[in-house]
């Protein structure tokens, strides 16, 4: 299976998980900081580099069978014999890491403060909010698992683990795939960020940034769905929710699913009146044509926790984007919570926004800059 390296070979180079073609699996953790003082958080970041670096090119972390037989592995050994799997870990820092206790308040990445609330948020505090996050994507989901795992155990006493979720099944397309669905049945990432132009003017920090530069902003936002209520909605009605053709993923004002959408086209004759895009549709409501010309990278999974306490699927989007600046994303959000013909199926219970320092070259360390 393949490796994706994790030391950077020049300078402002992005961690991986980012660009990356998207893996099918991702596991999510986000880790309250105990610590307190700066040298335990740098302690932690260096030796999380160095693990995952392991990690990533399909080794372990340390041994598995350790040589008193009666000793505890620094690996947990179930990802031996699954090869590296295109495993990437992508490291994030939150607001937290920058206020009163380290002392690196000078360092705050200038975009970095908590999501604001936003219309139609239904967030839950223990799905909210987190000092480091990491994102685990690998193509064996056992891979992801164990990256994460192993990664937990190394911060115990430094940083406990707040919330998680566990992706499956990408519900974005690198440039090379074909459009994979999410769990109301559409294709998801039709119209993403792909050309190195877009990823400069939206997703990467450039020298403005200082330590940051080649760097990214990471928003996630754990989204339910409401499948029992969407399988019973009739498809005409779930197309005009999107604004796209479900099978295909065609912009219902015609053409195939890359055709660009046209909203200002009328309705066919026969149909109620109005556009052929519904305007409150999620896609009329988040293109950037429609949002003085805004994009952002998304890079989501497909999630479930089983069933809810009401025996109902639990289930939905972990829903991530990479932004140059947290408020595009802000922006969006709120005219979408304010309007969207999907919040009628959908609940936005899980938030966080983490810097993604630039990838270290080796012998350095995500965040070295900090310290
Ligand atoms: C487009 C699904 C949440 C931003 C789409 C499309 C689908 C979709 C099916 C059309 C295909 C495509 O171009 O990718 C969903 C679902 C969501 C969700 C199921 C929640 C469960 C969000 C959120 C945002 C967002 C929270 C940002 C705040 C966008 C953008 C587009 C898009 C920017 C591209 C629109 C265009 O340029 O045509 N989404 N989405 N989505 N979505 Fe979402």
């Amino acid at each position: 299976s393949q490796s994706v390296p994790f030391y950077a070979t020049a300078a402002r180079q992005p961690q991986g998980g980012i660009r990356t073609t998207p893996q099918r699996h991702c596991v999510f953790m986000v880790f309250d900081l105990t610590a307190s003082t700066a040298t335990e958080l740098q302690v932690l970041l260096a030796r999380w580099s160095a693990a995952i670096a392991q990690l990533q090119a399909g080794r372990t972390i340390g041994s598995v069978e350790p040589a008193h037989g009666d000793g505890v592995g620094a690996d947990t050994g179930e990802a031996l014999d699954l090869g590296p799997a295109s495993l990437t870990v992508t490291v994030g820092l939150g607001p937290g890491v920058f206020d009163e206790r380290f002392g690196l308040a000078a360092k705050r990445p200038a975009h970095l403060a908590a999501i604001p609330a936003l219309p139609s948020d239904t967030l839950d505090e223990q799905l909210t909010g987190g000092d480091l996050s990491l994102q685990a994507c690998a193509d064996d989901p056992q891979v992801a698992y164990h990256a994460v795992r192993d990664l937990a155990r190394m911060a115990r006493g430094t940083a406990t683990v707040r919330w998680t979720v566990i992706g499956f099944g990408r519900a974005s397309a690198g440039p090379t795939q074909s459009t994979p669905r999410n769990l109301m049945g559409f294709k998801d990432g039709t119209r993403n960020i792909t050309t190195d132009d877009e990823y400069d003017r939206f997703v990467w920090l450039d020298d403005d940034a200082g330590w940051m530069a080649g760097g990214s902003y990471q928003v996630v936002r754990k989204i339910r769905m409401n499948l029992e209520t969407w399988d019973a909605d009739v498809v005409s009605d779930q197309q005009r929710v999107f604004g796209r053709t479900k099978v295909e993923g065609a912009p219902l004002s015609g053409g195939s699913e890359h055709t660009a959408p046209d909203f200002h086209a009328r309705a066919p004759h026969g149909t109620e009146g109005g556009t052929a895009i519904d305007a409150r549709s999620h896609v009329a409501l988040a293109a950037h044509e429609n949002n003085g010309g805004v994009k952002i990278l998304r890079r989501g999974y497909n999630y479930t926790d089983g069933l809810n306490q009401y025996g109902q699927l639990d289930a939905g989007l972990l829903f991530a984007a990479y932004v140059n600046d947290p408020e595009h994303f802000t922006t969006l959000q709120r005219k979408l919570g304010a309007s969207d013909r999907l919040n009628e199926y959908v609940s936005h219970i899980g938030s966080g926004v983490f810097a993604v320092p630039p990838a270290p070259r080796k012998g350095s360390y995500v965040g070295e800059q900090l310290f």
